[in-house]
């Protein structure tokens, strides 16, 4: 069993496993803090600094990101002091002078009491550079088909080279944890597109579900899905059937093979 510490949050006092950060106490107690860059499918990489609280008791005295700070017994958190909502205020004024028109970001903006920004930099993307993109493909996937390019105002997601990538998967994990939209999968006809802003990442022809005859899914997907959950206990994937088709039961697979799909979702990233 995990060894827990007792920590106080907003006055609460809480026990939580040993090694977990304080955004993680805190959400599974039931209090809130505003994250972005956030997704707990990803490793925390404390970017977008939205989640930071005040912190004291076992530590100096000072402001900590929540997501990447561990909890230590006799901790005390505050999540929503004056000084934080002041801070929390800045970093969205910043984060809003490069998306303006970001609804996410207005939302959250919203919330904390800002309506409009004094630090506009003439940068109209969605992206908020939270990175969790990124991190899925490079940690969860193993693709590793995307990264940054530029420096503070030119700084982007994008390709190696910027050109059409040769190892995207097409399996639009990236678009999924993205919280603004501003990474994009679009499926027209038996194309394939992914795309952000200013550039398109990557296309894919799309195979056909056996069943349905729908183009579905980029053959390297397959492959992943392949070299992953099928070959490693002697099997291979030959039978191309498509999630709406599997889920109404058509064509579907055997114990054995199910069993093998469900081990085969652990890739899938859920939106968040
Ligand atoms: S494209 Fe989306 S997920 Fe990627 S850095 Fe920008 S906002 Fe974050
Ligand atoms: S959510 Fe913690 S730094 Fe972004």
């Amino acid at each position: 069993m995990a060894e827990m510490v007792r920590l106080t949050i907003d006055g609460r006092e809480i026990t939580a496993p040993k090694g977990c950060t304080v955004l993680d106490a805190a959400t599974d107690a039931g209090i809130y803090i505003p994250t972005l860059c956030h997704h707990p499918a990803l490793e925390p990489e404390g970017t977008c600094r939205l989640c930071i609280v005040e912190v004291s008791g076992s530590i100096r005295h000072s402001i900590r990101v929540s997501c990447i700070q561990e909890v230590k017994e006799g901790l005390i958190v505050e999540t929503n002091t004056e000084r934080i909502r002041k801070n929390r205020r800045l970093i969205l004024e910043f984060l809003l002078g490069r998306s303006p028109y970001c609804k996410e970001l207005l939302d959250l903006a919203a919330q904390n009491g800002i309506v409009s920004t004094r630090f506009r930099t003439g940068e109209d993307d969605d992206c908020v550079k939270c990175g969790r993109c990124i991190r899925v493909c490079r940690d969860k996937i193993g693709a590793n088909a995307l990264c940054w390019a530029g420096r503070g105002k030119e700084r982007k997601v994008t390709t190696e080279f910027e050109r059409l990538s040769a190892s995207c998967i097409g399996c639009g994990a990236c678009a999924n944890v993205c919280p603004t939209g501003a990474i994009r999968v679009e499926d027209r006809g038996d194309e394939r597109k992914i795309f952000t802003w200013g550039q398109v990442l990557a296309r894919f022809k799309l195979e056909r579900c056996e069943h349905c005859n729908t183009p579905y899914v980029p053959k390297r997907y397959l492959e992943l899905i392949n070299n992953k959950a099928y070959r490693p206990v002697g099997l291979e994937l030959v039978h191309y059937v498509c999630p709406q088709c599997q889920a109404k039961g058509d064509r579907l697979p055997d114990k054995r093979r199910e069993a093998v799909l469900r081990q085969a979702v652990k890739w899938a990233v859920p939106r968040h």
